[in-house]
């Protein structure tokens, strides 16, 4: 009977959602559950209408099989079942519009949210920026290819992450405000069934009230270039008491990398840091000595590279140089290590230029 059908499909449709995953998730918001609702409702409804169609084509077939009389009965021009072909149908599209509808009214409503983020599309990687609060980041720092590497280089198994997750505070109306610096991407995630386009000029909104602290995670969904299979979106939901600590350190970290930028730095204090900067971050391949390992790595060590004029110096050191082993540190370096182990650069190993390279150059 119809009831058995029904219910295996309602059988059928759980055990996919535990075990088959071949469904649609539900999703941890009540938007996310309400799509799910709306698409199990109308799938149930295709079934029917399928089952209906196909059982009374294969019945009349296999019925009427061997009568003698072929002769198809003849319907033309019935008003009644005119009418009713028009009607059932009306009403079926009538039935799913009424919960499709309040779904989209739904989806659409971004007043009144409690937290503001502004979510921009780059290739490859998401900026997010707290909007009210001094807050800001891009979801990686090292490129798609770097993140690979680095991940074969720890032999983990490859998983799209990030360097800094999107953290929202669960019960709270989070408002995304949608948009791209340089083509369309499209911020997608799942579970919160949010899904928006980010075009370039525009910008489109969405929210999310998640439910339940965790890590969700999702993609860009627009193709937009080589590495559009590299740009992951992992939002983290935290409480709100985690979510306050969390969004203070980051406004202090800000506010203390403001606070050094604008320091009026020494010559001493600048060689220093720089001398830091320098071991962790180009020691390695230029040696602690400043020599190098000519040809791979030229010596810094009585350079004209490092003696120069700084702003050339500065350009290697942020973009890298094409084509040889010297990778951009422009992304890991802030404006006061930069300055500080040009500056150090510049002096060390007997260099002495004497100047000093300041975050305001
Ligand atoms: Cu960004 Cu695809």
């Amino acid at each position: 009977g119809s009831t058995g059908i029904v219910g295996s499909l309602a059988a059928l449709s759980g055990t996919a959602q535990a075990n088959w995953a071949v469904n649609m998730s539900p999703g941890v918001t009540e938007v996310s559950r309400s799509v799910f609702d709306l698409h199990m409702t109308i799938f149930l409804i295709c079934v029917v209408i399928g089952v209906v169609v196909f059982g009374v084509m294969f019945w009349s077939m296999l019925r009427h099989r061997r009568s003698p009389d072929r002769a198809p009965a003849q319907f033309h021009e019935s008003t009644t079942v005119e009418i009713l072909w028009t009607i059932v149908p009306f009403v079926i599209l009538v039935l799913m519009a009424i919960p499709a509808t309040r779904t989209l009214i739904d989806i659409y409503d971004t007043s009144e949210s409690d937290v503001d983020i502004q979510v921009t599309g780059y290739q490859w990687k998401w900026h997010y920026k707290y909007l009210g609060e001094d807050v800001e980041f891009f979801s990686n720092l090292a490129t798609p290819r770097e993140q690979i590497d680095n991940r074969a280089a720890k032999d983990a198994h490859y998983l799209l992450e990030v360097d800094e997750p999107l953290v929202v505070p669960v019960g709270a109306k989070v408002r995304f405000l949608v948009t791209a610096a340089d083509v369309i991407h499209s911020w997608w995630v799942p579970a919160l069934a949010v899904k928006k386009d980010a075009i370039p000029g525009f910008v489109n909104e969405a929210w999310t009230r998640i439910e339940e602290p965790g890590i969700y995670r999702g993609q860009c969904t627009e193709l937009c270039g080589k590495d559009h299979g590299f740009m992951p979106v992992v939002v983290e939901a935290k409480t709100p008491e985690d979510y306050a600590a969390w969004l203070a350190a980051r406004k202090a970290a800000a506010q203390a990398e403001k606070a050094l930028g604008d320091k009026e730095w020494s010559l001493d204090e600048l060689m220093a840091r720089g001398e830091q900067v320098y071991e962790r971050a180009c020691a390695a391949c230029h040696m602690p000595t400043g020599a190098g390992m000519p040809p791979v790595f030229p010596a810094l060590k009585g350079s004209a590279i490092a003696t120069g004029a700084p702003a050339g110096h500065i350009a290697i050191v942020v973009d890298g140089k094409p084509g040889t082993a010297m990778a951009a540190f422009g992304k890991q370096l802030s404006a006061v290590d930069l300055a500080a182990v040009i500056t150090y650069e510049r002096n060390a190993w007997g260099n002495a230029v004497g100047d000093r390279v300041t975050p305001q150059d």
